[in-house]
């Protein structure tokens, strides 16, 4: 008997837009998955999309979520429809039998969010909120790192998400009725790695720019966690910002280079945080040191050839590199097809319960520009 372990996974991918064709494209990477099926609102799109992606002329295409999900030959749907579909889209596939993978942010706010997972639940089929940041490579080793205390403990952590995007007022970026705002197209992105890197905040404070639209355009988050630790997160429709991560730990730094949400180079760098009073420098205030100090060559000649050649030698900077196939959105992918195969409904790398907790800090956030 052939069982879901060893059959190829179908997929059916809900919307036809740009995200839509660049997770179609990184499926073609992986063997065990093929592409069944497509829901859009226009057949021709529908039909056009699973030539491209599928197998030419093959594959069904539905006019609708609901359709969609009384296919039988779907094993799991791909949501990639704007946010403010992502409910009734993602509730209609789980209510058909289907399992759902769901565009990021998983919904509009954490009431949302727990509504679907409530459906999951009851219906017991595997969701998930499609993270794809969460499962590449190098954002799976700089977990890793922190959680093998090599950079002690964490204090810090920055991260910035934006690029510069036309204003169009229709668009899903800055219509409301989309679900448009920086927050929740770039700033989930920063908020789900502290989640996952700090866990919940015990404080959230923020303010945002606001577009003509209504919608927030760039916004700057302050949280703060029991440990002691906080985040500084930024992100914007407009400005091209530098799009790296920073964790500061009590015994390192770990650089997150650009772009964060799915990079190619992390560099860890070992120091040690002074404790106690801090040291006089060498004679006192007017001793050799302190000159040396106030000298701009002498500073220069420090901080670019002997520090750097002190690192070299103690070899306490690391760099991790690692070049991806495709758009990087096949580890999401795989990570549901292993979750379904063993028959499990949730990850634990992407929790229902964590995609909740990112939205809570999203909701009180936007609370926080409320009372400013
Ligand atoms: N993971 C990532 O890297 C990433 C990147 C970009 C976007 N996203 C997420 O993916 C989702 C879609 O973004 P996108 O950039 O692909 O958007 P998009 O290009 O506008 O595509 C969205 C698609 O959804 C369908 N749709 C259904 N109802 C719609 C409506 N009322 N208005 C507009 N389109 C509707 C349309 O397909 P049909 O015409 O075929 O019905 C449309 O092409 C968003 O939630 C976004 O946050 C994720």
């Amino acid at each position: 008997m052939t069982t879901v372990a060893d059959k190829p996974i179908r997929w059916a991918v809900l919307g036809t837009g740009a995200i839509a064709r660049a997770f179609a494209e990184d499926l073609r990477l992986l063997p065990d998955a093929t592409l069944v099926a497509a829901g859009s609102r226009s057949p021709e799109k529908g039909r056009a999309f699973l030539d491209a992606f599928g197998s030419p002329g093959r594959g069904k295409v539905h006019g609708s979520a609901e359709e969609l999900a009384r296919d039988p030959e779907v094993d799991v749907v791909y949501v990639a429809t704007p946010h403010a579909r992502h409910k009734d889209d993602c509730i209609a596939c789980l209510e058909g039998g289907r399992a759902v993978l769901c565009e990021k942010p998983f919904a509009v706010d954490a009431d949302e969010a727990r509504a679907i997972a409530d459906v999951a639940r009851r219906t017991g089929k595997f969701c998930m909120e499609a993270m794809w940041m969460r499962f590449h490579p190098l954002i799976g080793k700089v977990c890793e790192l922190v959680a093998a205390g090599r950079i002690g403990r964490v204090r810090l952590f920055t991260a910035d998400f934006g690029y510069p995007t036309s204003y169009d007022p229709e668009s899903r970026f800055f219509n409301p009725a989309l679900g448009g705002g920086g927050l929740l197209d770039r700033g989930v992105y920063t908020a789900s790695l502290a989640q996952m890197l700090l866990g919940q905040p015990s404080e959230v404070v923020g303010r945002a720019a606001m577009a003509p639209t209504g919608v927030d355009e760039q916004e700057t988050a302050l949280l703060t966690y029991d440990s002691g630790a906080q985040a500084v997160l930024t992100s914007s429709l407009r400005s091209r910002l530098r799009n790296e991560a920073l964790i500061v730990g009590t015994e390192g730094t770990i650089r997150v280079h650009e772009p964060f949400f799915a990079p190619s180079r992390v560099t860890l760098t070992r120091h040690v945080e002074p404790v106690g009073p801090i040291p006089e420098a060498a004679g006192g205030p007017g001793g050799w040191k302190a000159k040396l100090r106030r000298s701009p060559a002498a500073r220069r000649l420090v901080n670019d050839v002997a520090r750097p050649l002190v690192r070299m030698l103690k070899r306490d900077s690391e760099t991790f590199v690692e070049h991806v196939p495709g758009g990087g959105y096949q580890f999401e992918a795989a990570e549901v097809m292993r979750r379904i195969r063993a028959g499990e409904r949730e990850s634990p790398i992407m929790t229902l319960d964590d995609t909740i907790a990112v939205l809570e800090t999203l909701d009180a956030l936007r609370r926080s520009w409320a009372s400013a």
